[in-house]
């Protein structure tokens, strides 16, 4: 007789399994991204494919693909479509099922400017943790694990993820907020993306704002070369241009002048700056007094609590393997990490003399808040 389990037991264990599915079944998602597979598959359309058609024509191993899309199957991401059966010299022969992605699916996973797309997300995560050894001696003896070292993986999935956002919802998300919307639109404004990254953000807010100039700064070089080519490529170059310098320092390459911005923006990128006081006060200082400084950042809750939702536990799980131990890399970094709450925002903002942080009433930006800085 099998030994009845404590209810306390039982349920950790339950819960350690879920988390042991995901993990795993994370992993097969990165196989079948890295190899093709789901290129592959979607190609097939609603006919499918078989694991001998799926290796031939990826040009992988026919057992690791069958394995895997009997994993995928058995997981909920692929769908069986047929079992053909056949008479062979009068025996029964089976050539196996045929698997095809089910409906969404390629949504979720391989179209790039869908506002449903998943796959930078798996791909900054992996990007994270293939950092663990180096993660553990910053977790046992200090320091971090910078933007630069994580890699091309992250830089690239973070510009990938919040893209379809910036190109797509940017523009009418502040067109809603008419006194915003008001100075970006003055003629010949200054704007300033600090922390621009790859600079989609700049450029959704050069093709937003016509009469504007805006210019893109990060501390990252390759980030700003892989900026200055999408400015190219979009036929932003004149009105979008990018710096590298640190946003902390005012004077840095001097990127920008004191009063000289009509706007200044901070998209998902104030809780990795090791010195976001000195951000601040730097953005105060280049802001003109009718301008208006504005944050984008996780839309968590105000107060940390065990029950918090998955957005929180996404959020901690980037934090613990990527924003934290970025921002931790510079020495006397403040450590925000991904969950910036608003009060810490609000602190932060105090404590470079902006006397009120205002939750602005953008909605349904994929999982970000935004709040404009008072002047
Ligand atoms: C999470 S990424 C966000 C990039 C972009 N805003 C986006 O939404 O995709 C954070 C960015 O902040 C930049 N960053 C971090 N510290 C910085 C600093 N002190 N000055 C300028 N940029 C900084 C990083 O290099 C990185 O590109």
């Amino acid at each position: 007789m099998v030994p009845a389990m404590d209810e306390g037991v039982g349920a950790y264990s339950d819960r350690v399994v879920a988390a042991l599915l995901g993990y795993a079944e994370l992993a097969g998602i990165v196989l079948g991204d890295e190899l093709g597979w789901y290129a592959a598959l979607a190609e097939a359309g609603s006919a499918g494919v078989t694991p001998a058609g799926l290796a031939a024509g990826t040009g992988t191993q026919e057992r690791y693909a069958r394995e895997w899309l009997e994993q995928q199957s058995v997981a909920g991401f692929v769908a069986v479509v047929q079992d053909v059966a056949g008479a062979d010299a009068g025996q029964v022969r089976h050539a196996g099922p045929r698997f095809a992605l089910p409906p969404g699916a390629a949504e979720v996973l391989l179209q790039p400017d869908s506002l449903a797309g998943l796959m930078p997300m798996v791909r900054m995560l992996r990007a994270g943790v293939a950092q663990l050894p180096e993660l553990l001696q910053a977790y046992r003896h200090g320091g971090g694990v910078g933007w630069a070292q994580i890699g091309s993986e992250a830089r690239e999935s973070q510009a990938a993820g919040n893209k379809p956002w910036f190109e797509q919802r940017l523009g009418s998300a502040l067109a809603s907020v008419p006194d915003i919307h008001g100075v970006l639109s003055r003629q010949g404004a200054h704007i300033t993306d600090l922390g621009a990254g790859c600079g989609w953000s700049t450029l959704a807010l050069a093709n937003a704002y016509p009469g504007a100039a805006v210019v893109g700064i990060d501390i990252d070089g390759p980030s700003i070369e892989e900026a200055r080519s999408n400015a190219r490529r979009s036929g932003l170059e004149g009105r979008a241009t990018f710096r590298i310098a640190d946003a902390a320092d005012p004077g840095a390459a001097d990127a920008v002048a004191p009063g000289s911005q009509d706007a200044v923006f901070i998209f998902e990128a104030l809780h990795d700056m090791p010195f976001p006081v000195q951000v601040l006060a730097s953005v105060r200082a280049m802001v003109k007094p009718d301008g208006v400084v504005v944050v984008m950042d996780e839309a968590v809750a105000d107060a940390f609590g065990p029950d918090g939702d998955e957005l929180e536990r996404l959020m901690y799980a980037y934090s613990l393997f990527i924003c934290l131990p970025d921002s931790l890399s510079t020495p006397g970094s403040a450590g925000t990490g991904t969950v910036m709450r608003q009060p810490v925002l609000e602190r932060y903002a105090a404590e470079a003399g902006f006397p009120s942080v205002e939750r602005l009433p953008i909605e349904g930006f994929s999982d970000f808040r935004f709040y404009r800085l008072h002047l």
